[in-house]
């Protein structure tokens, strides 16, 4: 039995190399984007609620002007659990990311708990990010309504979630029927990813051109009105456990942790790049450090050119620019900036999602229909369904804030893994082909594993029970269909 639940996947073997299983068609992913593709991926994941919508927060509850350190000390983290990644990712270049780097090297077991955890992060990022989107579109409504002098904006029974959670433990009605705009983006963009990998990738380019420019507009026009008054004391005395002093950095690091999600994201697209032993450590590392850059710039601008008491606010970045009437144009800029910024994580997760299904189900640890790929747009659609059509219903009806809780949880405990199983397999397969090797693996791979476990245990004790209960859900599905239907057990019967 323990033997069976902690069997390893041969590395290099077909089945999840983006081909269909034996018997289901030849029909394959098609193999078309480039390092430069997968690094637009990696942004376009990145850059959304976090900076937009979290950073508020952890500034005037927690870091102060000290943000920026938040800021450094979760991109030291990520960056830790990126280079693993982008050594696994070079080594076994496979649609499943983390879920098959866990197979490889850990066991079925262990696959199937990561991989279920990923499909937290990605599907949750998704409805959490949507509900995001959804604040930012009826604000967007209401900038074009004022223009065009009549009332746009959605009416809070159709723009907001009808369940809530009160103190983090039961939910209550909140007397809102539906969030629409959530429900209608995420469906909008299942149909894109439905229609194939080379439209998602073009709009995701797009979006993350409209995306940069808007950040680099802010960043430069805000420069002037930078008043380093603003910066001191730079670490505001601590008022309380992660209130402020250099407890509150730790805190707010977090907290704008769950803005670096997304460059994993870009693991998933293995099967449908060009060259994925070249290409995807150079996505995976190039996204992640650009996004740093970014989030340094911003997080200076932003507790430089307002107090950072007054940034609480669901839109800080436009709550800030709101202290200078001369950039009230900019505000209307940033608004549109963040509804496509949203979008393109929204679309990146929606594809991680069922990149993550197809390989499980490659793998027979879901129903076997979830592998099948289009014949024509040569995407796993039935996948790309499933995931869009959960992810809809959850955005509709769940409020933003728990969702992006579990999304980060779920995804320390995948990044963990993955800086457990680099090391694993330094020592199990040396003989392994890595195109890109982790520098001081054992320095790397040991602290960022412990860093995120850290992380994990401490900051979000109180959704432990949520988490606990979507484990034992992803647990009694295992033990229900994936044990019995695992490929690699019928393999080697
Ligand atoms: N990093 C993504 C965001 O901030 C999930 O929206």
């Amino acid at each position: 039995m323990l033997k069976r639940l902690f069997a390893t996947h041969a590395i290099g073997s077909s089945a999840d190399h983006g081909a269909a299983p034996a018997g289901e068609g030849t029909t394959s992913l098609k193999r078309v984007l480039t390092a430069r593709h997968l690094i637009t991926l990696g942004i376009g994941a990145v850059i959304g609620a976090g900076i937009f919508v979290i950073t508020g927060q952890a500034a005037a509850e927690h870091a102060g002007p000290a943000l920026v350190l938040s800021f450094i000390v979760a991109g030291i983290a990520c960056a830790l659990s990126a280079l693993c990644y982008a050594e696994f990712a070079a080594m076994i270049p496979v649609s499943g990311g983390a879920y098959a780097y866990a197979y490889a090297t850990l066991g079925e077991i262990v696959a199937w708990f990561i991989g279920w955890n990923l499909v937290l992060e990605y599907l949750f990022a998704v409805a959490s990010v949507a509900a995001g989107w959804s604040g930012y579109f009826n604000e967007c409504l209401g900038i074009i309504g004022h223009w065009l002098h009549i009332s746009l904006a959605l009416p809070g029974y159709l723009s907001q979630a009808p369940l809530t959670f009160v103190n983090g433990h039961h939910l209550e009605t909140t007397g809102a029927w539906l969030n629409l705009p959530a429900v209608l983006i995420v469906t909008a963009l299942t149909a894109l990813c439905y229609a194939g990998i080379t439209q998602s990738s073009l709009v995701n380019s797009i979006i993350v051109s409209i995306k940069l420019l808007v950040i680099a507009l802010f960043l430069i026009f805000s420069l002037r009105y930078i008043n380093t008054a603003n910066w001191h004391p730079f670490i505001p005395p601590s008022q309380g456990p992660g209130q402020f002093g250099v407890g509150g950095i730790f805190r707010a690091a977090v907290l704008v942790f769950f803005s670096y999600i997304g460059f994993d994201a870009v693991s998933t697209a293995a099967g449908e790049a060009r060259n994925p032993q070249r290409d995807l450590p150079i996505g995976i590392l190039g996204s992640l450090v650009i996004c740093t850059v970014l989030y340094i710039a911003m997080s200076l601008t932003l507790t430089g050119i307002a107090p950072y008491l007054s940034l609480n606010t669901a839109q800080p970045v436009a709550t800030a620019l709101e202290a200078h009437p001369e950039l009230l144009w900019l505000r209307a800029v940033v608004s549109f900036g963040a509804l496509a910024g949203l979008s393109s994580v929204i679309l990146v997760m929606l594809l991680g999602t069922s990149r993550i299904f197809f390989s499980m189900s490659q793998d027979g640890l879901l129903p076997r229909a979830m592998s099948k790929v289009h014949p024509r747009y040569r995407t796993p659609h039935v996948a790309t369904l499933v995931g869009g059509i959960v992810a809809a219903v959850t955005a509709g009806l769940f409020p933003v804030s728990i969702l992006g809780e579990l999304v980060s949880m779920g995804t320390l405990l995948a990044f963990a893994t993955v800086c457990i199983g680099v090391l694993v397999l330094r020592y199990t397969r040396p003989d392994l082909p890595r195109s890109f090797r982790v520098p001081a693996v054992w320095l790397v791979s040991t602290l960022g594993a412990l860093i995120c476990l850290y992380l994990f245990w401490q900051s979000f004790r109180a959704n432990w029970p949520l988490m606990l209960g979507w484990t034992l859900a992803g647990l009694l599905i295992y033990a229900i269909y994936g044990y019995r239907h695992s490929r690699l057990q019928h393999a080697s019967h």
